[in-house]
C-alpha cells in the first residue's frame, strides 16, 4: 500500500482537483483507491459524488482509535463502478475538531495515522485543506509521502518553501513523509504563466513532476462529480486525463526524496522581489 498526502497551506491551488485526478488515473489502471478527505470544505466528497456522508472524517478524528478509519469507508459514486475508489467523507464538523485536537494534552498528530492502521488498498491519497493546523499535519503523519500543489502565480514558490518547511519538521521527527515532487497546476498559455513557470522550474529543478494544464474539461469533471474519462469527446477532457495518467506514472517511478536531505537548502532561494515581464 502506499499513501500520500496532497498538501499546500495556500488556498485554490488544485490540491482537490490534483487529489481526484491522481485518484482517476490510479483507479484506471487497475489499482484499489482509498480517497482521504481531511477538509471542512469536503470539495473531494463532492467530486466524487458524496454529500454529507456519515459517518465522516470527523468521527474517525473524534478519538484516537487504531483502525477506526474502517467504519467510515464509503463507495464513492463514480460513473464506472470497475475503477470506483473509496472515500472516507469530509465533513465542515471538522472545522470546529481541529480546536479539539489542538487541546489534546497527548497530542493529537497521529490519529487519522493510527485510525488507518490496518487499512488495505493499493493507493491512499489524502486530500488536505489549505492551512498549517493540525489537520494538515495529521495528513502528513499518516503519509508515506507528499505532493505539493502549486500554481504559476507570484508568491508561489515562497507558498511551497513554507510548506516544505513543515514537511521537513514532520520528517525530521517521524522519518517520513518523503516528498514526492510538486506538482504545477493549472498551467495556462499566457506569458505571465510562462514566467512563473520557469521561475518554479528554476527554483525546484528536479523536484517538478509532470505539470497539469488549465482546461475547462478539469473543472467541469470535479464540478459533476464524475470522471475526465466519463466526459468522453468533451473538449480537453482526454488530454487531461493523459496528463493526470502520466503524473500517476511519474509517481509510480520515483520513489520520492528524503525531506530530511535538505534537497532544497542546496537550490538558489527564491527572490520576493521578482516581477512579471508581463
Ligand atoms: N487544471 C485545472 N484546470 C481548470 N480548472 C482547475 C484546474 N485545477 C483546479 N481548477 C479549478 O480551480 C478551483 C480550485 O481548485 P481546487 O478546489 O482543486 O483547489 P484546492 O487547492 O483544493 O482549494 P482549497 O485550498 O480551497 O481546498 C476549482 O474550481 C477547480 O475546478
Ligand atoms: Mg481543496
Amino acid at each position: 500500500m502506499q499513501s500520500i498526502a496532497i498538501v499546500n497551506q495556500k488556498g485554490g491551488v488544485g490540491k482537490t482537483t490534483i487529489t481526484l485526478g491522481i485518484a482517476e488515473a490510479a483507479a484506471a489502471s487497475g489499482n484499489r483507491v482509498l480517497v482521504v478527505d481531511l477538509d471542512p470544505q469536503a470539495n473531494a466528497s463532492s467530486g466524487l459524488g458524496i454529500w454529507n456522508g456519515s459517518p465522516s472524517i470527523d468521527d474517525v478524528m473524534s478519538e484516537p482509535r487504531a483502525g477506526s478509519a474502517a467504519e467510515a469507508i464509503c463507495s464513492s459514486r463514480w460513473p464506472e463502478e470497475q475503477s470506483r475508489p473509496d472515500l472516507i467523507p469530509g465533513s465542515h464538523l471538522l472545522a470546529n475538531r481541529e480546536a479539539q485536537l489542538a487541546a489534546d494534552p497527548v497530542g493529537a498528530q497521529d490519529r487519522l495515522q493510527l485510525a488507518l492502521a490496518g487499512i488495505d488498498y493499493d493507493l491512499v491519497i489524502i486530500d488536505c485543506p489549505p492551512s498549517l493546523g493540525l489537520l494538515s499535519i495529521n495528513g502528513l503523519f499518516a503519509a508515506e509521502r507528499t505532493v505539493i500543489v502549486t500554481e504559476p502565480a507570484a508568491w508561489a514558490a515562497d507558498g511551497v518553501d513554507l510548506m516544505h518547511n513543515t514537511v521537513e519538521r514532520v520528517a525530521g521527527r517521524l522519518g517520513r513523509p518523503k516528498l514526492a515532487g510538486i506538482v504545477v497546476n493549472r498551467v495556462g498559455r499566457t506569458r505571465d504563466n510562462r514566467y512563473w513557470c520557469e521561475q518554479l522550474q528554476e527554483r525546484f529543478n528536479g523536484l517538478l513532476l509532470p505539470q497539469i494544464q488549465l482546461r475547462a474539461a478539469v473543472a467541469e469533471a470535479s464540478g459533476q462529480s464524475t470522471t475526465l474519462r466519463a466526459l468522453g469527446k468533451r473538449p480537453g477532457a482526454a488530454e487531461a486525463a493523459s496528463q493526470f495518467d502520466a503524473l500517476w506514472g511519474s509517481l509510480n517511478s520515483r520513489p520520492g526524496l528524503d525531506v530530511i536531505d535538505e534537497h532544497l537548502d542546496e537550490l538558489p532561494h527564491s527572490s520576493t522581489t521578482i516581477t512579471s515581464e508581463t
